[in-house]
């Protein structure tokens, strides 16, 4: 039976949540403050269910029409109902709910002022596919399911990456039954990757018909092989003195460029690291660290991805920067050094959805000895993990929230945290 809900306000998954009278706590992903909605139940517990959108009865002034006309079905965005110019500000208002705590005033968690499209953004993607007697369905699985829903042209991508996408299907002979294509844009060029695919001959030689001025690169990976034709790396957001990542679709990079280049330059000058030690936990191929390297005395960086580490190790020696790249486990080199007293004077951390943990923000507080960056992608494990960072004697300075991939609910927050007496704002 279907019941009607006020929503009040956003959870931070980025879904409506209402309450009924008897204190029912429900989460309707598709809808936003203000609103009066019919949902179907799909999950109930004793204090909170989940319910489907079936009908919106009284709309709020932020609802507007999907620009994509399968953004119902498809997963890839699940924000295309909500006024692209609120967006941002409504994931402000998201993460200033989960730190309300530790941040008491919501107006002091501040939106970075960066102007991006909100569509044709998307420089990396991952789409999923099905071969079978009916064709190739190539795009992204469903809303909460792994249904792939077959997507001819996606909005949100960048020409050239949604261009070199869909010439997958030209490969649909050489494809498995069921796979994965991940994809990167360099603004111009992209290039593909397709894990589970050997790079046996036939399917090498259609690869490299595919390439052309906006596909320039397939890497294929299966059978223990890794084969790539045309071009394997990209270089991306050089410019303004720092040097260009290096860049390949099997690792991380952030989705958009413009956003990212302006969190490079906050993250660079919220660590203040000037001639000072500086460890980057969760570096990646060195998105952040180019920007650190510039000024710091040395960046010692770690991730678990020893892909990663290669790219940032090549970008060290090209541009001559003082880096240190390991691979590894951040947890157990922050339990190491804790063990071992050892201090470095601000620490960079930019961890995936999960966070630190409690364990490993305890052991960071330890180890920073004046500063901290925590960059986040997931406001609940941020508030968790600075709970423990400011009871160990941190404090928090500054929390600014990057809107990186608009049409969905994902946000970025980067928290400066401080040691000692309070200092004035910058
Ligand atoms: C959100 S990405 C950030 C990368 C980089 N800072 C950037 O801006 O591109 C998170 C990174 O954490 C790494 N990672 C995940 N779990 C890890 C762990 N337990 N120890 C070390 N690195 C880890 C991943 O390989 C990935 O590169």
């Amino acid at each position: 039976m279907s019941v009607r809900v006020r929503i009040r306000g956003l959870a931070h998954g980025g879904e409506g949540v209402g309450q009924q009278d008897d204190g029912l706590t429900w989460f309707v992903p598709g809808t936003l403050p203000g609103e009066l909605v019919d949902a179907e139940p799909e999950r109930r517990k004793a204090r909170w269910a989940r319910g489907r959108l079936t009908q919106v009865v009284e709309a709020a002034p932020d609802r507007v029409t999907p620009p994509c006309p399968v953004a119902d079905r498809c997963g890839g965005c699940d924000w295309q109902h909500v006024d692209p110019a609120r967006q941002a500000e409504h994931k402000r208002m998201i993460v200033a709910g989960e730190l309300r705590a530790l941040v008491p005033d919501p107006q002091a968690v501040r939106l970075a002022a960066v102007a991006g499209p909100s569509l044709g953004y998307r420089r990396r993607a991952r789409m999923h596919y099905e071969n079978g007697p009916g064709g190739l369905r190539l795009g992204f699985f469903g809303g909460r399911s792994r249904e792939v829903v077959d997507v001819t042209a996606c909005p949100v991508l960048r020409p050239e990456l949604e261009h070199a996408l869909q010439r997958v299907r030209r490969l649909a002979e050489h494809l498995p039954a069921q796979g994965e294509v991940l994809g990167l844009s360099d603004g111009q060029r992209a290039v593909l990757a397709l894990p589970g695919v050997r790079p046996d001959e036939p399917v090498l030689e259609a690869a490299h018909a595919l390439l052309d001025q906006r596909l320039c690169g397939i890497v294929l990976r299966g059978g223990r092989r890794s084969v790539a034709v045309g071009q394997h790396e990209l270089r991306l957001d050089g410019g303004d003195g720092l040097a260009p990542m290096r860049a390949h679709p099997f690792v991380f990079s952030q989705a958009n460029a413009a956003v990212n280049r302006a969190m490079v330059r906050h993250v660079a000058l919220a660590a203040r690291s000037d001639g000072l030690r500086v460890l980057e936990l969760y570096a990646g191929a060195g998105n952040l660290t180019r920007a650190l390297a510039r000024t710091a005395k040395r960046v010692w960086t770690l991730d678990e991805d020893r892909e990663a580490k290669g790219l940032l190790r090549a970008l060290a020696e090209a541009e001559g920067l003082p880096i240190n790249a390991k691979h590894g486990s951040a947890p157990s080199l922050l339990a190491s050094l804790v063990a071992r007293d050892f201090r470095y004077d601000v620490v960079v951390v930019d961890p995936p959805r999960a966070g630190l943990g409690k364990e490993s923000a305890a052991h960071l507080a330890r180890v920073a000895e004046q500063r901290v960056v925590y960059v986040s992608c997931d406001p609940a494990t941020l508030a968790r993990d600075l709970r423990v960072l400011v009871d160990g004697g941190l404090r928090i300075t500054d929390v600014t929230v990057f809107d990186m991939m608009p049409m969905t609910a994902e946000v970025e927050v980067v928290v400066t945290l401080v040691r000692g007496p309070a200092e004035g704002r910058r």
